[in-house]
């Protein structure tokens, strides 16, 4: 992977065959109250998807599942037609229940009806990119993704879907989907808080596949910590733009895709992206 020049923290990285900035956008919450619709604002979360891409992001990252269909709906409502550097993620392998749940959903028959509902809320004829979501709720969980995968690579064939990744999987997982068809990206959870993916970040690094780490600032639990709050304090950042800033210097095979519902706070996030931490700082901040 080689990152180029952008105005935005980061550059620009390659996604397959697709050029997107390191710094991206997370869409989940806008759906709403426990990702489920309606939307809590939807004429805000259309103004945040706006100015997410008048800012000069280019990746947008998405789900059927977020609802469900209301952040597609609102994606598609705010940038359709996508100007030709925009890219949406998806991603298939669980749908919603009504308690809000979020069941498996991994057959070939649900596999194939997630990607049509994706195509159709989104109003395209070719998703760019889909990721795989295994694992369950708790986290990736062990167990062949192989006949999901399968599926996902017929309708690549079929000329639906241009690239795919992997989402909540273990290093197991990804290496037995490439074996089936190229993964251009894992996206799973992992922040300074949570770094049980260190070992798998490095590895997909060295073998040009892109990391997108999930809850870069801690999803629906902000990260708290006291390290945190004094090298915040101390180089006079947000421990949000520390903890933004630490994740584009872990690698740069790492793409950040963080959520706001705030304009504002998707303007501070891309400006405190583009702190740089110091050897020392990156020092303390490992030993979290
Ligand atoms: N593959 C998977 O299984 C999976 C699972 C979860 C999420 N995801 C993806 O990862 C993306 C990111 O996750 P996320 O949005 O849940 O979590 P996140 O990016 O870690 O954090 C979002 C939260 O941080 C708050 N926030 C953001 N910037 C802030 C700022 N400058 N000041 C104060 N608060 C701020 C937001 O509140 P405000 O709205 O008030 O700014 C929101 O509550 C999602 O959008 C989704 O696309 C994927």
């Amino acid at each position: 992977m080689s990152t180029t020049t952008s105005t935005l923290p980061g550059g620009t990285t390659s996604l397959g065959d697709l050029t997107v900035t390191r710094f991206g956008y997370g869409a989940m919450q806008l759906a709403g109250p426990g990702v489920m619709g309606p939307p809590a604002d939807p004429a805000g979360a259309v103004a945040v998807l706006r100015a997410a891409v008048e800012a000069g992001i280019t990746h947008i990252d998405t789900s059927a599942a977020y609802g469900p269909l209301v952040t597609n709906e609102l994606i598609r409502e705010a940038l359709h037609p996508y100007p030709d550097p925009v890219h949406v993620v998806t991603k298939v392998g669980a749908r919603r229940d009504a308690q809000g749940g979020w069941p498996t959903a991994r057959t070939p028959e649900e596999l194939r009806r997630q990607v049509h509902d994706n195509l159709d809320s989104l109003g395209l004829d070719v998703l760019d990119l889909v990721n795989l979501r295994v694992g369950d709720a708790q986290g990736p969980r062990d167990g062949s993704l192989a006949a999901a995968f399968e599926t996902l690579a017929e309708l690549q064939q079929q000329g639906l879907v241009r690239h795919l990744g992997v989402s909540n999987a273990t290093g197991a997982q990804v290496a037995e989907a490439r074996v089936i068809a190229p993964v251009v990206c894992v996206q799973n959870l992992y922040n300074l808080a949570h770094r049980e993916d260190d070992v798998l970040v490095d590895h997909l690094a060295a073998e040009g596949i892109a990391y997108v780490p999930f809850f870069p600032l801690g999803g629906f639990s902000p990260l708290q910590s006291a390290t945190l709050a004094g090298v915040a304090a101390r180089l006079g950042a947000t421990p949000m733009a520390v903890a933004l800033a630490w994740l584009l210097q872990r690698s740069p095979n790492v793409l950040l895709i963080p959520g706001t519902s705030s304009v504002e706070h998707l303007h501070a996030n891309i400006a405190g992206a583009g702190l740089t931490l110091s050897a020392s700082d990156v020092e303390e901040l490992d030993h979290l």
